[in-house]
């Protein structure tokens, strides 16, 4: 299983990506503002970081101006970045065309099992559907994660399942045990899941009797 940054953040990910187990990143053009940076400039910096796929949006909402900007991002930004398009029927047909001319797409606000369908026979390398967003509609995000993964056993699909807007490590928890094939994130979940007290108490009993152990000079 894949583990995605869900971030443009550069700290955030230098400091995951120390951890050995970073496979990509997602920005959108929600976390290029929140970042206060140059979008270009900043998503560059990203694939200099992690030699996983980057995820860079396009904001064109018509067709032709989704290749445009996709294939203009390719020429300009590092091999490793892929192309995020709306789960529109524009979207949809640039992202056949992309996929066509061998570019990575990332398919994202997918919210249902028909949509990732869709996105994965227009050629998506990744469908992204959005868990929290629809958790915070009175409904299970969850759901529809197991949906996508039901139809996803019925069919040979290349498509990556890209679970994202997940808000806590039982999300993660429960797209593993669902077979997801790759989950976004903030830092702050990924400090989540590591983060055990009984690993931390386990630790200060040992490091306080190697202590004794040096103090005897056995070490
Ligand atoms: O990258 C898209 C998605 O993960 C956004 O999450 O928390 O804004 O719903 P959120």
């Amino acid at each position: 299983m894949e583990f995605f940054l869900d971030t443009a953040d550069v700290d955030e990910i230098r400091e995951i990506a120390a951890w050995g187990i970073l496979d990509g990143v997602t920005t959108n053009p929600s976390l290029i503002k929140n970042s206060g940076r140059d979008f270009k400039e900043v998503v560059r910096e990203i694939a200099g970081i992690c030699s996983g796929p980057i995820s860079a949006e396009v904001t064109a909402m018509d067709t032709e101006g989704m290749i445009a900007q996709g294939l203009a991002l390719k020429a300009s930004l590092p091999d490793n970045v892929i192309i995020k398009i709306p789960c529109t029927a524009e979207g949809l047909a640039a992202t056949k065309v992309l996929n066509e001319r061998g570019i990575d797409t990332n398919v994202t606000l997918v919210f249902s099992a028909a949509q990732a369908l869709m996105a994965a026979k227009a050629g998506a390398t990744y469908v992204s559907p959005f868990i929290g967003r629809i958790d915070d509609t009175g409904h299970d995000g969850m759901n529809l994660i197991a949906e996508i993964m039901e139809v996803w056993a019925s069919y040979e699909i290349s498509t990556k399942v890209l679970a994202a807007s997940i808000r806590h490590p039982t999300h993660v928890l429960q797209c593993i045990q669902l077979g997801v094939h790759t989950a976004t994130m903030p830092a702050k979940i990924f400090r989540q899941l590591m983060k055990h007290p009984l690993t931390d108490k386990g630790l200060e009993g040992f490091m306080k009797d190697w202590e004794a152990v040096e103090a005897a000079g056995n070490a």
